[in-house]
């Protein structure tokens, strides 16, 4: 499991709304990135749910009160406010929205948020005529143009029955945020990278066909890096089990035709491609319309190259710059140098799928980068999302030199 937000503080504030039982999933998968959770409770909060819930699943006393009975720390707001990297607060009501922007601080949540200098997103719930009032509107507005953050509530089935704007956004969009505001660069801002992740799927007939066991991890973890640093990213994925952040532009494709078309389409509207799909070299010569019977007494398969997309790419690339992967089990840095070269790559990482934690399926990476000038770097075994940035910090440096020259 990616451990993105290790050592991460975050205060989760949630505040009076029916959605506050989806922010249990919310803590989970938080913590399950590493993070350290701080629950705050407003006192309309705890009609909808109690602390017990969230003390049980933070492991750490719920923050209920300003002036509590039992006073272990004179000043905890000022406290917390320094101990949390950012506060989420989720649902967020109307009310607490229209307290902050007031500068009211008269519970602990609106006074830890008056006294943090942290990232503050709000994810707002509630009925769909609340989110029209132009009283909400604008204290939304004020509070993001001083730096807050919304995630905005979506459409869908409220509350109240009714059908309308106000629904929480999407617990995959509520933790996105979240990883934006905590790890949030502009490294590659507006940068369009095109990134190519998974296997592909070479069909004999109609249900059978031939694969190999790419899980898509690594070309997932480069899309998703590549995004925390601002670029504006599609990604072009085979078969994979795997969700991605929604401001990724994801195109899904089954064969190596599939993402020979897409890729090259594609390509025009971008600046860098990296291409960490695991592409079959070879497909069936013939397609079966109809399902080969069981009883048939011998079937024999006959391949055909399928087109090489890195090459094909490469030899129009202008200034662009390509990044490829290889994976060899001979004389692997050698035949990787030959791949570089023929396919005009600026940048070659070759995967080392020897050993443990290292290869398909897995989440960490073993590689070896090799640049245009043949230097080579041999990183150590790591997760695929430190693999991702390695690769990434290299893309930021090739387009810093493409705009000196
Ligand atoms: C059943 C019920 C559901 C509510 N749901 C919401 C909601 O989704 N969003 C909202 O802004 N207020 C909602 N409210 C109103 C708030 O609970 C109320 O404004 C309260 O004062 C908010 O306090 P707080 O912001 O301190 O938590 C609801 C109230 C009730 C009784």
């Amino acid at each position: 499991m990616e451990k993105r937000l290790e050592k991460r503080h975050i205060l989760l504030g949630i505040t009076g709304s029916i959605a506050a039982y989806k922010v249990c999933e919310v803590l989970r998968l938080l913590q399950h990135q590493g993070a350290e959770i701080q629950v705050v409770m407003t006192e309309s909060a705890q009609h909808f749910i109690t602390p017990l819930t969230f003390e049980t699943l933070s492991d750490h006393e719920v923050i209920t009160d300003l002036f509590p009975s039992h006073r272990t720390v004179k000043t905890r707001h000022v406290s917390m406010a320094e101990w949390a990297d950012c506060i989420l607060i989720c649902p967020a009501t109307a009310n607490i929205i229209g307290k902050i922007a007031s500068g009211i601080a008269d519970d602990f949540l609106s006074t830890v948020v008056m006294a943090s200098r942290s990232p503050v997103l709000f994810a707002p719930a509630m009925d769909y005529q609340m989110v029209r009032n132009s009283i909400y509107l604008s204290n939304c507005e004020k509070l993001e143009k001083l730096g807050y953050r919304f995630i905005s509530p979506e459409e869908g089935e409220l509350a109240s029955g009714a059908v309308g704007p106000g629904r929480l956004a999407d617990i995959r969009r509520i933790i996105e945020s979240v990883k934006k505001a905590l790890l949030g660069s502009d490294n590659l801002k507006q940068v369009r990278i095109l990134v190519t992740a998974g296997p592909t799927q070479e069909f004999l007939d109609p249900v059978r066909y031939l694969t190999n066991p790419s899980s898509g991890k690594m070309g997932y973890a480069i899309a998703e890096e590549a995004s925390l640093r601002g670029a504006d990213v599609t990604l072009i994925s085979g078969p994979t089990d795997l969700q991605t952040f929604q401001n990724i532009r994801l195109i899904e494709i089954k064969t190596a035709e599939e993402l020979a078309r897409v890729t090259k389409k594609e390509w025009k509207d971008h600046q860098v491609l990296i291409m960490a799909a695991a592409v079959a070299d070879f497909r069936p010569l013939k397609l079966s319309r109809k399902k080969i019977k069981k009883e048939t007494a011998e079937w024999v398969l006959q391949l055909e190259q399928t087109e090489d997309i890195l090459k094909s790419i490469g030899e129009k690339k202008g200034d662009r710059i390509v990044v490829g992967f290889a994976l060899e089990t001979e004389n692997a840095e050698r035949h990787a140098i030959q791949k570089l070269h023929n396919k005009k790559c600026d940048l070659i990482c070759l995967n080392n799928p020897d050993g443990p934690g290292s290869g398909f399926g897995q989440d960490t990476n073993r590689i070896t980068l090799i640049d245009a000038k043949e230097n080579v770097e041999h990183l150590l075994l790591m997760e695929k999302w430190q693999v991702a940035q390695h690769i990434l910090d290299r893309v930021a440096l090739l387009l810093k030199e493409k705009v000196i020259a």
